[in-house]
Order: C-alpha cells, then sequence, then structure tokens
C-alpha cells in the first residue's frame, strides 16, 4: 500500500480542465508517495455508449508529483514522453463493440473525459484497482459563441458553423468521404479557430435524393453550396476554400468554383472505376484549367497521398510547384482528423447488404503526431492564404 504524506489526499489536475479538442491539456499529480507506481487512465462514453480508455504507467517523481507534461510512460496505451497521450491513446474498451470509429455529433455538448490517477500498475480500470484521485475534463469542437445554423436552401443539406461577431469571416467548404451524413466536428472546430464552415452532406442522409448509399447529386450542388457559403453576408466572398478528405477531396477538385484555398487530406480514388491513371490525368485537366484562369489565388494542399507526388511533378512542370505544399506522414493512418482524438485503424463501414469492416491503416503515436502537425501547419497556411 502507499502511504500518503501528510495525511494529505494525493490531487489530479487537469488544465484548462474545460478546452477545445484541439487544445493540449497539462496533466498532473501531486501529493503523491515519491519514486511509485503509479496509472494514469483515461475513460469516456461516446455518444452511442462505448466506453473508451486508455492507461499509462509512470513512476513518481522525488518530489511526490506526476507530471505528463514532462514525464515518460513505461507502458500502456503509449510509451515515453507523450503529453497528450491520454486522449490520442483512447481505444475502445476491451470486450466492447468492434470497427468503432469516434465520431461526435451533438456539437453542443463536450466530450467527457475522466482522468483517474490509479495506485500501482495496472492494464485497466479495473475494479481490483485502488484511484487515488481523479479529474473531470470537457474537450468542445464548438467554442462559446459559435453560431450552428442548419442549411436547407435550394436543395443544399448542411450545418453552418459561424463563428462570434459581425464578420465577414473567410470561410471553408467541408467535404468528407464517402462514409456519408452529414458530419459537423471540423467544421465546428474550424468556426472555433475564426473560420465560417458549412459541413456538407452529399451522401447517406434522409434529406437528400435517395437511394442513401449512393451518390445521387450533380456537380452543381457542390457548386451551390459553395456559392450559398461565398454570399453569406457575413463570408468574405474572396476568401472561401475546400477542405475536403478522401472522396471529399475527389469532389473539391472537381468543383466549377474557384476556391482560393484547397485543404486535401488523404485523397483517394475511392471511385475504383477510375483508375489512379484517369485520376491524375482528370487532376492535371482540372489544374491546367483552374491556374490558368486565376493562378495567383490558387493554393493547394496535399497530404498522405500518393497521387500527391505525380500532382507535384505535374504542377512542378507547369511552373506552379509554388503554390502546392505536399506534406506526407509515414505511419500516420487515412483519416487524418482534427488532433489529440483517436485513430480508428479499422472501422464499420457498412452493414448493408453485407457488414464491412474497413482498414485504414496508422500507428497510434505516428498517427497522433501526424494530426497535430497537419492541423497546425493546416491552420497557419489558411491563416496566410485566407486572413492576410
Ligand atoms: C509540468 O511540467 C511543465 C514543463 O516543465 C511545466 O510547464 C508545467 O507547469 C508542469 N505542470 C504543472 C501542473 O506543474
Ligand atoms: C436520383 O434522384 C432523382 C430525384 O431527385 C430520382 O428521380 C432518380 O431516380 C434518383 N436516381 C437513382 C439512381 O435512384
Ligand atoms: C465513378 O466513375 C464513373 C466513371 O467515370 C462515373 O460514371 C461515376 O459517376 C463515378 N461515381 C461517382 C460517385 O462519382
Amino acid at each position: 500500500m502507499l502511504t500518503i504524506i501528510c495525511g494529505l489526499a494525493p490531487v489530479l489536475t487537469a488544465a484548462p480542465v474545460r478546452g477545445l479538442i484541439d487544445e493540449p491539456i497539462s496533466i498532473k499529480g501531486h501529493l503523491l508517495p515519491r519514486d511509485c507506481p503509479v496509472t494514469v487512465c483515461a475513460q469516456m462514453h461516446s455518444e452511442q455508449g462505448d466506453l473508451w480508455e486508455a492507461f499509462a504507467h509512470y513512476k513518481t517523481n522525488a518530489d511526490g508529483t506526476v507530471n505528463l507534461t514532462t514525464d515518460h510512460s513505461v507502458g500502456g496505451s503509449y510509451l515515453g514522453c507523450e503529453p497528450m497521450g491520454l486522449f490520442w491513446g483512447l481505444q475502445p474498451a476491451p470486450g466492447g463493440r468492434e470497427g468503432l470509429r469516434l465520431r461526435k455529433k451533438n456539437m453542443e455538448t463536450p466530450l467527457v473525459v475522466r482522468v483517474s490517477l490509479l495506485e500501482g500498475h495496472v492494464s485497466s480500470r479495473d475494479s481490483q484497482s485502488t484511484e487515488l484521485a481523479a479529474v473531470t475534463t470537457e474537450r468542445w469542437y464548438m467554442a462559446p459563441g459559435v453560431q450552428r445554423i442548419a442549411i436547407r436552401q435550394n436543395g443544399v443539406i448542411g450545418t453552418l458553423f459561424m463563428p462570434p461577431g459581425p464578420g465577414p469571416f473567410p470561410a471553408m467548404l467541408d467535404l468528407w468521404g464517402m462514409g456519408g451524413g452529414l458530419i459537423e466536428y471540423r467544421s465546428a472546430l474550424l468556426a472555433s479557430r475564426g473560420y465560417a464552415s458549412l459541413s456538407l452532406a452529399y451522401i447517406g442522409h434522409k434529406e437528400l435524393p435517395s437511394p442513401r448509399n449512393r451518390m445521387n447529386v450533380s456537380d452543381s450542388y457542390f457548386n451551390s453550396a459553395f456559392h450559398l457559403l461565398q454570399d453569406h453576408h457575413q463570408v468574405c466572398a474572396d476568401r472561401v476554400g475546400i477542405i475536403g478528405l478522401s472522396f471529399g477531396v475527389y469532389l473539391a477538385l472537381r468543383t466549377a468554383t474557384q476556391p482560393s484555398v484547397m485543404v486535401c487530406v488523404s485523397m483517394s480514388s475511392v471511385n475504383k472505376s477510375v483508375g489512379e491513371t484517369d485520376f491524375i490525368k482528370f487532376l492535371s485537366t482540372i489544374h491546367t484549367h483552374l491556374f490558368t484562369s486565376s493562378p495567383s489565388s490558387y493554393r493547394l494542399m496535399i497530404r498522405t497521398c500518393c497521387i500527391g507526388y505525380q500532382m507535384e511533378e505535374t504542377l512542378k512542370a507547369a511552373g506552379k510547384s509554388q503554390l502546392f505544399t505536399r506534406l506526407s506522414y509515414p505511419g500516420a493512418g487515412h483519416l487524418i482528423e482534427p488532433p489529440y482524438t483517436p485513430n480508428s485503424r479499422a472501422s464499420l463501414w457498412s452493414v448493408k447488404p453485407k457488414k464491412l469492416i474497413t482498414l485504414w491503416g496508422g500507428h497510434l503515436a505516428a498517427h497522433a503526431a501526424a494530426q497535430e502537425d497537419a492541423w497546425k501547419k493546416m491552420l497557419d497556411f489558411m491563416e496566410c492564404n485566407l486572413r492576410r
């Protein structure tokens, strides 16, 4: 058993206790016995009720503290000094449902992560372990004052997030992949960082033209969404970009609109009937068109993408390489999301007509580092090109 110094109970602190999902948290335990093994454990229930868990083994310092910003984990969900490891290391608890991917639906509530300090080195928050201290943190996608506006206009199904204040703001059109639905969290976070952002549904949403499992909107749908954003009285019409992930990149590159910036995350040709060669050919057509029409305002950023290399070469040949930044992250998986959120290496893609688990890949720590770096570089890139 541990002996408690001066009879005072150990304390676990988190700062900030309530913050945005992309804000680092500093976690520290004190009033602990010195040089003792402890486990720090994070637990969170998703909106679907599934338990997610991460844990790490530490040894307390000579002053009876453990500080996750500087101390090294020697075992558990992550190793080494990983100040945010308890958050990006969250994984479905053993015995839970398979193929889970953490996707917050309700932007008006936070993810609630309870962090506890346990005696000894244990491998989960089991009933045998003695809890020494705990703290509950709130992780938000939507900052106070951000407005969430449902969009049902000209057939466009989306959700617009508007930063606090009158604007006008630079803006982003936010396109996710073929998983479909109306995915709001990245837009909510972008609005929390000062960008109006429109999450757009284009497949897998009950208010879109059927069938639900196939895309049944035309190119004009995406153009309408872009113009709707551009024409909004709180948006700077000449500072509107597009962010796409996976199939969303393909859609972004197809729009006949003229975005000021493009952020392409994990471009992929999900449409199997479009081969890679066709895709490159198709992209270079688009590029040529866009560069000739507005060469100075067009910027392109590509991540984790094999096609990116070929695009880079194409652009170089066209003398446009200064417009293009390609960042590649070895060890990261396909789903590069906002930082400090867990990586789903595999998740349930569809249940109809048959259950299908898709492998997204990535090593947890490398993926987490990629998410952190990519998000920071993306915000810098947007700041540079949309706000100045
Ligand atoms: C943890 O260590 C870091 C780096 O030394 C320091 O900045 C931070 O204040 C410490 N946290 C607490 C709560 O003392
Ligand atoms: C797509 O939606 C239209 C109605 O907007 C409908 O007439 C058409 O049959 C749908 N296409 C398919 C393949 O179901
Ligand atoms: C996939 O590619 C084929 C062939 O180019 C095209 O007919 C089809 O519309 C594409 N599907 C989507 C969802 O874009």
